[in-house]
């Protein structure tokens, strides 16, 4: 069904603050999940609220953290999140530096201890749209098999990546590190839908097209996205003093537990590497020069990373957001949460 914005960001921000959250975090948290649905990345949108509210209502997110922010050097800093949640603190994280790299070029900042904060693109655009370059990147629970391993070891460990341009669009690339993300196999399964044999494999290993039947996720092009995920985990998390690799926690199997995970920022300040306008001005010109290469057979068009996502919006502003009718019902409905997450198999649900 089809859902106007406002309309959804106040249903999953009532249903986080039923579950215990601070109307000022659940308003961020809100925020970011309606970037996701808005731009098409349902995955991280009004799907995870129940996932989020059970959590909230379990303990797993300190509800009132004694966050501390230090700033370690001219351009770097750590903002201790003391296990709040994610998206509101990923945010915070962002603005702190946007400032630095205002100031001094160019911002480097841990945010530690943290539960999920969904769709990565949400915080590099905060750097995009103030003109800077957003870079950022974070730890996900184990559910990736190392390239020639046949059990989970990495996160799917998203990266995304912004510019800014003069024509007052972005660039933002934003991708997990595995084929798809976990969140679209959860996707499939809502819609009972079966996925690519390329996305993942069963418990022997194989790959399989049932999202029922999903044991782990495998990396993107083999050793490279293998590569790719370790890169992550090492500047997200052994870089900020936090768990790695396997030892990372799980998203289901303990809701009563924070997840202390990690989070990097990193923001450029393209005035401090010459001219400003410039970079902005050649950027634009990158989009123009991408939509007039010739495409290939099967291809109208060929798009600049994000583009998808921005033609996704601007339906999405003028039609409403397209929902699944019972992640809907739910939101509608008095219930806080059904129960449905708390087990040891990550796989499960
Ligand atoms: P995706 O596969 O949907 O898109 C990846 C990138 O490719 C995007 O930047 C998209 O704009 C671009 N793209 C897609 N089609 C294109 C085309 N035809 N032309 C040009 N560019 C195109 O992304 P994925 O890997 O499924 O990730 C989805 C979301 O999941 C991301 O927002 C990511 O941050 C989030 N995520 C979050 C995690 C967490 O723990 N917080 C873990 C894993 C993923």
């Amino acid at each position: 069904m089809r859902v106007q914005k406002e309309n959804l960001k106040e249903l999953m921000k009532n249903k986080v603050v039923a579950a215990g959250l601070a109307e000022e975090h659940a308003e961020v948290l809100a925020d970011v999940l309606l970037h996701a649905d808005l731009r098409g990345v349902h995955s991280h949108g009004a799907m995870r609220v129940e996932y989020y509210a059970e959590r909230i209502a379990k303990g797993g997110i300190n509800l009132n953290p004694d966050v501390k922010f230090e700033k370690t050097g001219p351009s770097t800093a750590v903002l201790d999140a003391d296990n709040g949640v994610g998206h509101y603190f990923a945010k915070q994280g962002m603005d702190e530096a946007i400032n630095i790299a205002k100031e001094n070029g160019i911002a480097v900042v841990g945010v530690r201890n943290i539960s999920h904060s969904g769709a990565l693109s949400y915080f590099v655009q905060q750097a995009a749209n103030e003109k800077m370059v957003g870079i950022s990147m974070c730890q996900s629970d184990p559910m990736v098999v190392p390239f020639g391993g046949a059990e989970p070891y990495y996160g799917t460990n998203p990266i995304a990546f912004a510019a800014p341009s003069s024509s007052g669009k972005n660039i933002i690339f934003d991708m997990a590190t595995t084929v798809q993300a976990w969140g679209k196999v959860l996707h499939a399964r809502s819609k009972n839908e079966e996925i690519p044999d390329n996305w993942a494999v069963d418990e022997n290993g194989e790959p399989t097209t049932d999202p029922f039947k999903v044991k782990s996720l495998v990396p993107i092009a083999g050793p490279k996205g293998y590569g790719l995920m370790m890169m992550v985990d090492i500047l997200a998390g052994i870089l900020l003093g936090l768990p790695f690799g396997k030892h990372v926690s799980s998203m289901y199997e303990d809701l009563t537990e924070s997840r202390k995970l990690g989070q990097l920022h990193i923001v450029i300040n393209p005035e401090f590497f010459g001219n400003g306008e410039a970079f902005l001005e050649s950027i634009t010109k990158k989009m123009s020069d991408l939509h007039e290469i010739k495409p290939a057979k099967g291809f109208d068009k060929v798009l600049y990373p994000g583009e998808p996502n921005d033609i996704q919006q601007e339906a999405y502003e003028k039609e409403g957001i397209e929902v699944v009718d019972d992640i809907y019902e739910y939101l509608e409905s008095d219930v806080v949460h059904n129960n449905n997450y708390n087990h040891k198999d990550p796989f499960a649900k």
